[in-house]
């Protein structure tokens, strides 16, 4: 399935997604503004439709991914995997050494999509998502 550089056309669904799979989503304003300051997106289509994003940061040599997520319909598919290659392909394309994030404590999932790359714990963040309770954030990096 093909992977597009992320535009505003895309935003509506993307938003949708993203309330649909994330406990703290971000609102439209907030995916609007960071694609306008230049934080890098992409998609994931089928049959051009958005069925899944990443939006990351670029300040080489480090590069933060900020969000990634795929339409529930389509977890597990490989979907996510194809996403974080481009990712780190676009990284090495702009000499990116080191790619960070932070992930829920709990989201085994994540946790296990992102050590499939080589990412390893690096700290927990206390409570450094909103929520009641507040929830811990794992702190994840890989050298590329
Ligand atoms: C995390 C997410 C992006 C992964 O995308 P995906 O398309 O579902 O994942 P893939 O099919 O590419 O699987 C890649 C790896 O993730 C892990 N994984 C995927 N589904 C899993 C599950 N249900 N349980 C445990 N590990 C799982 C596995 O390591 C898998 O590798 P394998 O297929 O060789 O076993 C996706 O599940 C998602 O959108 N989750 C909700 C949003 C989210 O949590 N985003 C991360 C925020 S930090």
């Amino acid at each position: 399935m093909p992977i597009s550089l992320m535009s505003i056309e895309h935003l509506d669904k993307i938003h949708k997604i993203d309330q649909e799979t994330n406990p703290s989503p971000w609102s439209f304003e907030n995916l609007k503004s960071s694609l306008e300051v230049g934080h890098h997106g992409l998609v994931s289509l089928k049959n051009d439709k958005v069925i899944g994003f990443a939006m990351f940061s670029a300040l080489p040599p480090e590069c933060h991914i900020l969000n990634i997520a795929v339409d529930k319909e389509y977890q597990g598919m490989g979907e996510g995997s194809l996403l974080l290659k481009y990712v780190l392909k676009q990284s090495k394309a702009m000499r990116i050494k080191k790619i960070s994030l932070e992930v829920r404590i709990n989201n085994l999932k994540a946790i296990n999509f992102y050590k499939s790359f080589g990412f390893t714990e690096d700290a927990i963040r206390d409570k450094y998502y909103p929520g009641n309770p507040r929830e811990d954030a794992l702190l994840m990096s890989t050298a590329i």
